[in-house]
């Protein structure tokens, strides 16, 4: 047996990504039965087709619940979903959300906290060691508990691009995985018992 997963995105899907490419390898406990997105065009969906997983545009909470109770999901992933979601929602799958954030919580998150904005925020508060964290969503915004953290030195000369690019690379596409196992693991392990 194996966890359902959905996995919640707005844009480029590269976490997406390195979630699709670890099935079956790191991502051993887990299988992903759902890609939902707030924007159409968002190239996440692209991605998730073509690995013939269900990819959704919704338009509200309600059609993400649908989505999950349809297909009976465990695990609900936000991998860049830059939307924040209800109490209301958070508290119905309470430990059963993670999210992935690109910087080392407590610095750089809450409100406003998202994408490029986050290694800009880094960069000019000039701090020489950043990175990303995997944590389970409540009603706080970045607020739940950690997971999974990952440090990535800043080096002379970053753009926030550059450096956003760093910490996808040597954090984020390796953290999120591990974390997904781990949790799929504790999941099917509390189900059969
Ligand atoms: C990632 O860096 C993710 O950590 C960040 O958005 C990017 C999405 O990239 N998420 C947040 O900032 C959430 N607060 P991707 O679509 O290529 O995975």
């Amino acid at each position: 047996m194996l966890a359902k997963i959905a996995v919640l995105v707005s844009g480029g899907g590269t976490n997406l990504q390195a979630l699709l490419d670890a099935q079956g390898k790191k991502l051993k406990h887990g299988e992903i039965k759902a890609v939902i997105s707030n924007h159409e065009n968002a190239y996440a969906l692209r991605r998730a087709e073509k690995y013939g997983v269900p990819a959704y545009t919704i338009k509200n909470e309600n059609e993400i619940i649908q989505i999950i109770e349809e297909n009976k999901i465990d695990l609900i992933i936000l991998a860049g979903f830059l939307s924040i979601l209800s109490k209301d929602f958070t508290k119905r799958y309470t430990n059963r959300i993670l999210n992935i954030h690109p910087s080392l919580i407590p610095s750089f998150c809450g409100k406003g906290y998202y994408g490029l904005k986050v290694h800009e925020a880094a960069l000019a508060y000039g701090v020489k060691i950043t990175g990303a964290t995997v944590h389970f969503v409540n009603e706080i915004p970045d607020g739940g508990k950690i997971i999974d953290q990952k440090a990535v030195r800043v080096h002379k000369g970053d753009t926030p691009e550059k450096l956003q690019r760093r910490v996808m690379e040597k954090a984020e596409w390796i953290l999120l995985p591990r974390a997904t196992e781990a949790v799929c693991k504790n999941i099917l392990k509390e189900k059969t018992k």
